[in-house]
């Protein structure tokens, strides 16, 4: 094996090494940031949520009821205003939602889907928990859902006990069929966020290969410079100076001396070599004219 092929194959072992464990290493991380970028806009989307629901109760309920004499009206219950308001945001970004899914809702519109199911019966299984994060893959791509649990306070059973305790404007408007008979205390569903993580993740991949392509360039690199290197300063030297050497040895006359230029360790060596040449040339012609 030449000394060239020796060199390239433990620069490309140590190229593939590098490259693989880099990619090994930052490729979880890149997407791990990806997925802490979604979670906190996510956050900031039940934030918001969780204010305009506050906003809501506290400011705009009072000011209906007066004004309106006890009157039922939608756009006071906070749950309606946070959907109504994440409408909005939908329809401008159609891979972002807010929903509040319920079990048994009284908008058949926000009952619970299969998956929500699941997350409702998780809170419900440990009351303690107060967040879940889970990803799922979509037709969108792959979705980070933050959920919180949506509990029955007593406040919530004056619209959401019996049909008879409830406004009856509420009744009229959804019936007495739905959104009713729950408990106190009870996880009755979720407020869930859904935020795509499809351009996220993308972006971790396109990252990850950026840095990957710019590593194996510098290997690349690395390898022709040396290649260069050894070509110039080692191996086409050592040819010379064992052609040098065979024709000596072989009894050629008229050898030409190789000098390597420059004053590293090769070209000691060729100056080490010319003068055992020339010592060899003068024992050789002492040896001659004994014998002549
Ligand atoms: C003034 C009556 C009223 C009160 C008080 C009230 N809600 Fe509601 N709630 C409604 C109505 C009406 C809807 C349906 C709104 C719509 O059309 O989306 C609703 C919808 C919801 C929904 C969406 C699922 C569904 O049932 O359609 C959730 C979740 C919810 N309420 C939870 C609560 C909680 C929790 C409380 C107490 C903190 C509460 N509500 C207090 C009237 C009320």
């Amino acid at each position: 094996m030449g000394i060239r092929l020796k060199f390239n194959l433990v620069l490309v072992a140590v190229g593939a090494t590098g490259v693989g464990l880099f990619a090994l290493i930052s490729g979880p991380y890149l997407r791990e940031q990806a997925r802490e970028e979604v979670l906190v806009r996510s956050r900031i989307m039940m934030a918001s949520a969780a204010g305009i629901r506050n906003y809501t109760s506290e400011e705009i309920a009072p000011l209906l009821s007066e004004t309106n004499k006890g009157k039922f009206h939608p756009q006071a219950v906070s749950s309606y205003a946070a959907m109504k308001n994440f409408s909005v945001l939908h329809a401008e970004f159609p891979n972002y939602s807010y929903r509040e899914a319920a079990l048994n809702p009284t908008n058949p519109a926000d009952r619970a889907t299969e998956s929500e199911v699941d997350i409702i019966s998780d809170f419900r299984a440990s009351p303690a928990k107060q967040e879940l994060v889970s990803e799922r893959e979509t037709h969108l791509g792959r979705v980070l859902y933050l959920s919180r649990p949506l509990v029955a306070t007593e406040n919530c059973l004056i619209c959401h006990d019996v049909p008879d305790r409830a406004p009856p404007d509420m009744v009229t408007k959804y019936g007495r069929q739905n959104g009713f008979g729950w408990k106190l205390n009870e996880v009755i569903g979720a407020q869930i966020v859904s935020v795509p993580m499809a351009v996220p993740l993308a972006n971790a991949a396109s990252s990850l290969n950026l840095f990957l392509l710019q590593l194996g360039a510098v290997f690349a690199l690395l390898m022709v410079l040396i290649n260069l290197l050894l070509r110039s300063s080692i191996i086409q030297p050592i040819l010379q100076m064992a052609r040098v050497a065979g024709d000596v040895s072989m009894g050629k006359p008229n050898v030409e001396e190789y000098v390597k230029s420059g004053s590293d360790e090769v070209a000691s060596l060729s100056a080490s070599l010319n003068r055992m040449k020339r010592s060899l040339d003068e024992a050789m012609k002492l040896l001659n004219a004994k014998q002549k």
